[in-house]
């Protein structure tokens, strides 16, 4: 039985990785719940919840040298790119400052370490057109959120070349699926557009607003997916030091995804569009040879994906 940590382990990402931990292995999840929800967490012996944010210096030590961990997974953040464009200082507090004070406090407590993933981001590629993006690909980052997460994953890199602490870090592409919260206007576009499919459904009114003419495309990633990479990568010792893209391979522009539902329900999302958000990326595809290369298949098209988010959703 391994000890793991997820940080923001109340999220979509993060409480998804810690119920399948949780069968296993000893979870310990910290999560200011912010967009998370403790709901989101299966009721288990195996779950130990902490709420309480990963930029809280004191907090962070007491845990770092209270337990030692075998994973640690860092996935807290302002997952927003959008979100981050409005709060590019809080952005930076969480999104990079608490990495860098992780990775200290590991260097530190953590002799025990077999892995920590750092969860970077796609949007670190930014808006240089070649596509598909491989790991080596042109980084061009636009925006708060796409900055930071370079900047942190690069530590996260350097703090195993440099001191051998174990370290990987992926690079998500668009994750989607069960527990994304929709709350925010920051959520994630698929959570907004299932938000409005089930209003539709319960015969409110609802609108879905496009951000721009609705051809920009997307890499969208099921959830079981990403969960199948992070542990691949996380327990296999050619991934050390190493960044992964998360993706499918395949991607598809927005106006097509509401196609794809709304013949799939039999109906028509009203849809008003607006302007296109600063800093938003056009085309967004991942190549995924390098972590194919250890063993990763994704199960789910953007299809079949949609279809198991439709039917566990409305
Ligand atoms: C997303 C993730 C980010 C991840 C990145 C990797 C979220 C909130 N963001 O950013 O964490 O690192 O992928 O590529 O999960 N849109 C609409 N209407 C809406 C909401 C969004 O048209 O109501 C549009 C946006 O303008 C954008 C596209 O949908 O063109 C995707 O937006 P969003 O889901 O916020 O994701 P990314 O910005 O790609």
């Amino acid at each position: 039985m391994n000890n793991i940590l997820i940080t923001g382990g109340a999220g979509f990402i993060g409480s998804t990785l810690a119920n399948f931990y949780s069968k296993d292995h000893k979870v310990t999840v910290i999560d200011d719940l912010s967009m998370g929800s403790v709901s989101n967490l299966d009721t288990s012996a195996n779950i130990q919840f902490i709420e309480g944010s990963v930029t809280d210096y004191r907090l962070m030590e007491e845990v770092l040298t209270d337990t030692q961990f075998d994973y640690i997974f860092h996935l807290a953040a302002i997952a927003s790119v959008a979100d981050s464009v409005a709060r590019p200082l809080e952005t930076h507090q969480i999104n990079f400052d608490s990495v860098f004070q992780l990775l200290e406090l590991v260097k530190c407590n953590q002799a025990e370490l077999k892995r920590l993933v750092f969860a970077s981001s796609a949007a670190v590629y930014g808006d240089e057109p070649t596509l598909p993006k491989q790991e080596e690909s042109v980084i061009r980052p636009l925006t708060p959120y796409a900055i930071d997460k370079f900047a942190a994953e690069k530590y996260v890199v350097d703090y195993f070349h440099l001191y051998d602490i174990p370290t990987s870090a992926v690079r998500f592409f668009n994750v989607y699926g069960p527990k994304q919260n929709p709350e925010s206007p920051y959520s994630g576009v698929i959570s907004i557009m299932m938000d409005r499919y089930k209003k539709l459904l319960n015969k409110e009114n609802t609108t879905f607003t496009m951000f721009g003419d609705g051809t920009q495309s997307r890499d969208f990633v099921f959830i079981d997916d990403v969960v199948q990479a992070l542990n691949l990568i996380a327990t296999s010792s050619e991934t050390l030091g190493e960044v992964y893209n998360i993706g499918t391979g395949e991607a598809i522009e927005l106006s097509e995804l509401v196609s794809i539902v709304d013949d799939f329900l039999g109906v028509s999302l009203p849809i008003r569009y607006d302007n296109e958000r600063p800093g938003d990326i056009k085309h967004s595809l991942a190549d995924i040879s390098k972590v194919k290369g250890i063993g990763y298949q994704p199960n789910y098209t953007v299809k079949t994906g949609l279809e198991k988010y439709v039917s566990y959703e409305l």
